[in-house]
């Protein structure tokens, strides 16, 4: 998948640009709605859709209609029904859903793209909260865990496939690994690693309970702190994913040298985010950066070159740079 612009040499392709952000909401309410859940067993016409949902009705028939444009629904008749993607991804009570992303973007990113102006011009978060408010109210924190599961049930598997190296009968570290969604998957594929989760107290109650529900308990095991300040425990694999670019480069830079001290000689160092290749770099991956001028205090996305440099200058070795899926790369690393 590329990123695709609308056309930005004619007005209608300027207007279509401007209007781009109208797609994005209607997707994030229809998440929102609970729209294609509702759908998923049960393809249904306008008014039972109007009925099941509560609406009032006014919009709902260009609303659908937009849904079917965007590729989000199909029309049969007068029944709409899920498109095959929103049937995969949309549904909240598949294993494959990321409306947690969805809605999260819904209630953090989108309006704090509406303060894009003021960001440039400032250089300051626009969210109104910090992630330290995040992570102190459980409903907030919910949301943030299940937007990361939303990413990281897509993000899993390539990564499994993308690494050749995971030992047979070693450990695995996730820093900042959230509530351990990419090293259960990790272990569930790999079942003789021992997993570890590295994240903030506030993280264990939902990685508890989600160890639960995948059938891993004991055999990832988390470990609260803040990595800052607290050290880390060893691994042969280390995996540092979507965390570098929360931060400013003097901490990226501070953060990956101790995440390099925590892998055992001979084991490895996978470094994965949005990182900004090309000139210009991936439209997908300035957005995402965006998001952290956005909701970071100094985070951006950064090339694959800082990670060599500082990785070297703490004693390991580039192995190789990769694509994990559409937009993330992954840098592996290895202590000898
Ligand atoms: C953007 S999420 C990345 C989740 C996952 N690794 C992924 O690939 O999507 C960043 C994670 O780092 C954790 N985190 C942020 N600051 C932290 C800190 N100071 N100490 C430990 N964990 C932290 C967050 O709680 C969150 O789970």
């Amino acid at each position: 998948m590329t990123g695709t612009v609308p056309n930005a040499t004619t007005p209608a392709g300027l207007i279509r640009l401007c209007n781009a952000f109208c797609d994005a909401k209607a997707l994030i309410t229809a998440v929102e709605l609970d729209l294609f859940t509702v759908l998923h067993d049960d393809p249904a016409t306008e008014d039972q859709i109007r009925d099941r949902l509560r609406l009032h009705g006014r919009g709902l028939r260009d609303y659908l209609h937009l849904l079917v444009a965007l590729g989000l629904l199909e029309k049969d008749g007068d029944r709409y029904r899920n498109a095959a993607g929103a049937d995969q991804y949309l549904v909240s009570h598949q294993p494959t859903f990321i409306g947690g992303f969805v809605r999260r973007a819904g209630t953090n990113l989108y309006p704090a793209w509406g303060r894009l102006t003021e960001a440039l011009r400032t250089g300051a978060p626009q969210t109104g909260s910090d992630y330290e408010q995040v992570i102190r109210d459980p409903g907030v924190l919910g949301q943030f865990v299940r937007m990361m599961d939303g990413l990281t049930q897509v993000l899993g598997p390539q990564l499994i496939e993308a690494f050749d190296g995971w030992p047979a009968g070693g450990s695995v570290l996730d820093v900042g690994g959230c509530r351990g969604n990419i090293a259960g998957q990790i272990v569930k594929a790999h079942p003789g690693l021992t997993g570890h989760v590295f994240d903030l107290p506030q993280m264990g109650p939902f990685f508890t309970e989600h160890m639960a529900a995948l059938g891993l308990t004991g055999q990832v095991h988390f470990h609260g702190g803040n990595f800052f300040h607290d050290p880390l425990p060893e691994a042969d694999v280390v995996i540092l994913g979507h965390v570098l670019h929360d931060f400013d480069p003097g901490r990226r830079k501070f953060l990956l040298g101790k995440a390099g001290a925590a892998v055992k000689p001979g084991g490895s160092l996978l470094v994965y985010d949005r990182m900004l290749e090309g000139e210009p770099p991936q439209v997908e991956n300035l957005v995402i950066s965006l998001d952290m001028l956005l909701v970071s205090d100094g985070g951006s996305e950064y090339p694959a070159g800082e990670v060599h440099e500082n990785a070297t200058a703490g004693g390991l070795t580039v192995v190789e740079d990769r694509k994990l899926g559409d937009f993330d790369t992954l840098v592996v690393l290895r202590k000898d």
